[in-house]
């Protein structure tokens, strides 16, 4: 059985972060994406808010399984019994800081490989940082997430504007 784990922030989850869960599922047995818990990016969202969303969006996929993680994502791997781990490449700009990780990963954990799906073109210019500067001042996010997770993520922004304190 081909075991994947797609890791990530996912702060929070896009219609691009969707599209790679989706297509990974079709070509693996299993996805298990990674929600990384104790990230230095300070996250809007909660690592137990993070899988919640990611749930909703994938209860669709039976062969995707959301879970959180902490330290290194290669010992995640393993413990999950996963073959590979999936990200996705948006742009050339993306490349050197992904070679640079899927390498480490190989280094420090032999026979760990790292394959890359390309974003679907119509999500190649997104990413959760500029969902959340949108949101910061309340603009228009429908083209990049569901609107369940739109809400969700206005509400917060919303909330952090007014002094609410960021997730832990
Ligand atoms: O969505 P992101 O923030 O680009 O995902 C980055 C992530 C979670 C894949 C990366 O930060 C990670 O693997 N963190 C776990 C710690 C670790 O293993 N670091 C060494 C990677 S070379």
């Amino acid at each position: 059985m081909a075991v994947a784990v797609y890791p990530g922030s996912f702060d929070p989850v896009t219609l691009g972060h969707q599209d790679i869960i989706e297509r990974s599922s079709k070509i693996m047995d299993k996805v298990i994406v990674g929600v990384l818990k104790n990230n230095s990016k300070s996250p809007l969202f909660s690592a137990k808010e993070r899988v919640k969303m990611l749930k909703s969006v994938t209860g669709h996929m039976p062969n995707v399984e959301i879970l959180a993680f902490d330290g290194l994502l290669v010992d995640f791997v393993r413990q999950c019994h996963a073959d590979v781990i999936v990200r996705g490449l948006r742009a050339i700009t993306d490349f050197e800081y992904e070679l640079q990780m899927s390498q480490t990963n190989r280094v420090i954990s032999p026979g760990v490989d790292t394959i890359f799906l390309t974003t679907n073109l119509k999500y190649s210019y997104l990413s959760s940082s500029i969902v959340k500067e949108i949101a910061m001042y309340q603009g228009d996010i429908s083209a990049f997430v569901t609107p369940e997770i739109a809400l969700k993520v206005l509400e917060r922004a919303e909330a952090v504007k007014k002094g609410a304190r960021l997730a832990e």
